[in-house]
C-alpha cells in the first residue's frame, strides 16, 4: 500500500483509505455485524492505514467498532483516523450543532468511542457556508488541537461554496466528493489546494456505486437506499447512458469502468487519500485490485477522458 502526506499536516497516509458510512447500514441498507468486522479487518490486513468515520455513523457505532478491530494485537494500532463532529443525533429530529462547547464535547466522546490517545483528523460533517462565515470554527478547531485531543483538523464539504469556505478560515485538511462525473468542488480549490498545500480525502469516488458500471438503464434501488431518493429515474438513466459511451476503449490498458474512476482520482496529485466505500470484503479486494500501480493513467489519459466525458455530456 503506498502512502501520501496529508498536504501541510505532516501525517503519512495510506492513499487508499477506508469510509465506513456504508459499512455502518445507513445510507445503503443494512449490512451483517460479521461483515462489517470482517471489511476493517481485510483493510488492516491490506495494509490501508487510514479509517474515515463519523460520530453520526451508526450513532457512534463505527468508531468504536474501528477502535476495537484496530487494537487486536496490536499496541499502539498502526492506524491514522479521521473522524466527523457536528451532529447532534440524539435530538429529533437530528440537527447539525457547531457551538464551541458541543464540539469540545464530542471530541471528547469520539476519542474515548475510538479509544485513542488522540484523534488524528477532526474533520467539521458538513456545515453550511454561514456557519463557517461566523469566524469562530477556526479557533475551536485549533483549541481541541492545542489541548490535546486532535492532531490536526479540516472540514468535510459537500459543495463548492462550502469548499471555498473551509479554504478560506485556513482548513488544514478537506474532504470532498469527487469523480469522474463530479469534479465541481476539486476544480474550484485546486490552485488553493496547491499554493496552500491543504490535505485532501478524496469521497464518493464511484458516484455511489454508479460508476462501476454494473447496472442497467432500468436501474432501481430499495426502501432504505439513500440512491432511491438521490437521482429521478430520468436522471439515473442519462447518467448510465453517458457512462456506457465512455466504454469503448476509454485508456487503452484501464479495463474497467471501476478501474478508470478509481485511478482518475489517484492520478491526481493533490488527492491525499481516496476515501473507498466498500461494504463487502470482497468488494474492497476488487477495489484494491482496480487500483492497480503507478502510473495510474498512461500519459495523457486524464485529459483524454476529461475531452472524452464532456464529448457525452459531463461537465464537471
Ligand atoms: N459528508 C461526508 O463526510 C461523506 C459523505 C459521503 C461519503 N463519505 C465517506 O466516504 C465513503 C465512500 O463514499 P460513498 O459511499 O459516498 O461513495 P462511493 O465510494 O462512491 O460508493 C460506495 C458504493 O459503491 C458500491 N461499491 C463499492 N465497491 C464496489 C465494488 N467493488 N463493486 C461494485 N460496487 C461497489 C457499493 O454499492 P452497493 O452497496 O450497491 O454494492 C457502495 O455502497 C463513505 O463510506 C463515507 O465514509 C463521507
Amino acid at each position: 500500500m503506498r502512502k501520501r502526506t496529508l498536504g501541510a499536516t505532516g501525517l503519512e497516509v495510506s492513499e487508499l483509505a477506508l469510509g465506513t458510512w456504508g459499512l455502518s447500514g445507513e445510507g445503503y441498507g443494512p449490512v451483517e455485524e460479521a461483515e462489517q468486522d470482517a471489511v476493517i479487518d481485510r483493510a488492516i490486513a491490506l495494509g490501508v492505514t487510514l479509517f474515515e468515520t463519523s460520530d453520526s455513523y451508526a450513532g457512534g457505532e463505527m468508531e468504536r467498532r474501528i477502535g476495537f478491530r484496530a487494537r487486536i494485537g496490536r499496541t499502539p494500532p498502526p492506524i491514522v483516523v479521521a473522524t466527523k463532529i457536528g451532529t447532534d443525533v440524539n435530538s429529533s429530529p437530528v440537527r447539525k450543532r457547531f457551538d464551541a462547547v458541543w464540539l469540545k464535547e464530542a471530541a471528547e466522546r469520539s476519542r474515548e468511542r475510538l479509544k485513542r490517545e488522540r484523534i488524528d483528523i477532526l474533520l467539521l460533517h458538513n456545515p453550511s457556508v454561514a456557519t463557517l462565515a461566523r469566524g469562530e470554527l477556526k479557533d475551536t478547531m485549533a483549541s481541541i488541537c492545542e489541548s490535546g485531543v486532535a492532531r490536526t483538523w479540516g472540514v468535510s464539504v459537500g459543495t463548492a461554496d462550502v469548499a471555498s469556505e473551509a479554504v478560506s478560515i485556513g482548513a488544514p485538511v478537506i474532504e470532498l466528493p469527487y469523480n469522474t462525473f463530479h469534479r465541481r468542488e476539486m476544480v474550484r480549490i485546486a490552485a488553493d489546494v496547491k499554493e496552500k498545500n491543504i490535505g485532501i480525502l478524496a469521497r464518493s469516488v464511484l458516484s455511489y456505486g454508479l460508476l462501476c458500471g454494473e447496472w442497467p438503464t432500468g436501474h432501481t434501488f430499495p426502501y432504505g437506499d439513500h440512491r432511491k431518493e438521490r437521482w429521478t429515474q430520468a436522471e439515473l438513466k442519462r447518467r448510465i447512458v453517458q457512462l456506457n459511451a465512455l466504454r469503448p476503449s476509454v485508456l487503452l490498458d484501464v479495463t474497467s469502468l471501476r478501474a478508470v474512476a478509481l485511478r482518475y482520482v489517484l492520478s491526481d496529485t493533490l488527492v491525499s487519500s481516496v476515501v473507498l466505500g466498500p461494504r463487502k470484503a470482497a468488494q474492497l479486494d476488487q477495489l484494491l485490485r482496480d487500483a492497480g500501480k503507478e502510473p495510474y493513467l498512461p500519459e495523457g489519459g486524464r485529459a483524454a477522458l476529461e475531452n472524452r466525458l464532456r464529448a457525452v455530456g459531463v461537465d464537471v
